[in-house]
């Protein structure tokens, strides 16, 4: 990240002079916080708005600025901020409790509406975050084939956990990140995604050895860099041909590029899948689903018969009803309307957008992206390119992946906040079912002020 505190940078003072509040609020925090945040996605210099309250497809921060939010809370909000029946349901299960520490109702609505939605969930367990249901998709994998490798895919994220560090955002070499065992991360193999051959290879290699392989299906970082969708099925057929599980990631996906995620949208079934985010209607929840012989090593009675070591598997906050009630209503509504259509429809008008935008202006980039994701090709080598006509599978991955316009991609993200529209770092974002024409217009006059702003400061 640049140094923007010594930068005499037009854009810069322009954010520090809308944001007095979120100022004294981020100094407060760096006593407090490492970098004075809580999530490694909100690290922005000099510091991120501070946000009081949030409606729809917009928030307000403590300045009383407001914003066109394209965070989504990190994804989960597919119905945007405070659906009233989401809302409805969590009040209402506010007033009977917030954890019985036993079993409830809502747990099996709850899971009944995940099964009856994602096509390969046989069985369903709930874990507290994204995090802890690819820990536990991982070790769920290694148990019942009884072998200790994975495939991961180069920066594919799959949460935090020690099985999921290296090959993110560094060590492609596969070496441990600081803080992990060599053991841990030595049992994983990376590959290139969209690379059959490669993954072909690494399986021969290692026939017998591999558990699982793991992967965001829409591309790494929720498609920043996208799959091929033939890719995906040879994924399929490739591990299914040396007993590799496949565990779908659909954390963001789920529920989001179709009601039944990924796994609906391109008609792959996988083994088991990861789930949170939306699944949980805002609210903090996770879950693996899957293959009913595979999640039978959660199963007392079954184990013990089959004379096999249950996985162990407590968490004080699994199931828990308040996100339970949320994560019901939420899936109610994704069932019965259109919001998955509506929030792909609005991602795809948004692209189209900001290209023409892009056009008129000029400036050799593009917004891309599959389904309700947004994205940014920056253009770090200047090749040639029409942004309405961008193809993003044509480009290198690297060159989609280069950080070499960071500086630029940042002054871009905090010239939009100037105008009123808060971009994720990727950069991008994800759209909800509530943004809408009035988002659109926003959104777009706010990028071409960007534009000019940065073509003002000589950055473009
Ligand atoms: C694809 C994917 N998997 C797993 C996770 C981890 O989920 P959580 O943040 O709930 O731990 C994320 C979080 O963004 C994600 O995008």
């Amino acid at each position: 990240m640049p140094d923007t505190v010594s930068t005499n940078s037009p854009i810069i003072s322009a954010y520090r002079a809308a944001t007095p509040g979120s100022a004294s609020r981020a100094q407060q925090a760096s006593e407090l916080f490492p970098s004075g945040i809580v999530h490694d996605a909100r690290y922005i210099e000099p510091y991120g708005i501070y946000v009081t309250r949030a409606q729809g497809p917009r928030k307000w921060d403590v300045d009383g600025r407001c914003y066109v939010d394209y965070f989504g809370g990190h994804g989960a909000l597919l119905l945007g901020h405070c659906h009233p029946d989401v809302m409805a349901a969590v009040h209402a299960q506010l007033e009977r409790g917030t954890h019985f520490g036993a079993c409830h109702e809502l747990e099996i609505e709850w899971a009944e509406r995940v099964k009856a939605l994602i096509p390969s969930a046989e069985r369903v367990r709930f874990t507290s975050s994204g995090t802890e249901a690819t820990l536990m998709a991982v070790r769920l994998a290694r148990a019942f084939t009884g072998r200790p490798k994975l495939i991961r895919f180069n920066h594919h994220f799959h949460g935090w956990h020690d099985h999921m560090t290296s090959g993110h955002t560094n060590h492609f070499d596969g070496t441990p990140t600081t803080g992990v065992l060599d053991a841990v991360a030595g049992n994983v193999l990376l590959c290139d995604q969209n690379d059959e051959a490669g993954l072909a290879r690494l399986l021969e290699q290692h026939d017998g050895e591999i558990a699982a392989a793991i992967i965001e299906p829409t591309g790494a970082n929720g498609g920043k860099l996208p799959t091929d969708p033939k890719f995906l099925h040879a994924l399929r057929r490739l591990t299914a041909e040396h007993g590799v599980l496949l565990i779908f990631d659909e954390v963001v996906n789920g529920f989001r590029v179709a009601p039944g995620g990924a796994q609906e949208a391109y008609g792959i079934r996988p083994d088991l899948t990861t789930l949170a985010k939306i699944l949980a209607g805002g609210l903090p929840g996770g879950a693996v689903a899957g293959r009913k012989d595979i999640l039978d090593l959660l199963d007392f009675a079954v184990t013990k018969g089959a004379g096999k070591e249950k996985i162990a598997h407590p968490g004080t906050f699994n199931g828990n009803p308040l996100s339970a009630a949320a994560g019901i209503a939420c899936l109610r509504i994704i069932r019965d309307t259109d919001a998955c259509d509506r929030a792909n429809r609005f991602g795809e008008e948004l692209r189209q957008g900001l290209n023409e935008v892009f056009e008129e202006e000029h400036v050799p980039w593009a917004a891309y992206g599959t389904f309700s994701t947004l994205e940014f090709f920056t253009n770090p080598e200047h090749i040639a390119v029409t942004p309405t006509r961008f193809d993003a599978l044509q480009v290198p991955q690297a060159m989609l992946k280069s950080d070499k316009n960071a500086a630029l991609v940042h002054k871009m993200r905090l010239a939009m906040l100037v105008n009123g529209v808060d971009l994720s770092g990727h950069p991008g974002g994800i759209t909800s079912a509530t943004h809408g024409e009035p988002e659109l217009k926003d959104t777009i006059a706010a990028m071409r002020d960007t534009v000019r702003m940065l073509k003002a400061e000589g950055e473009l």
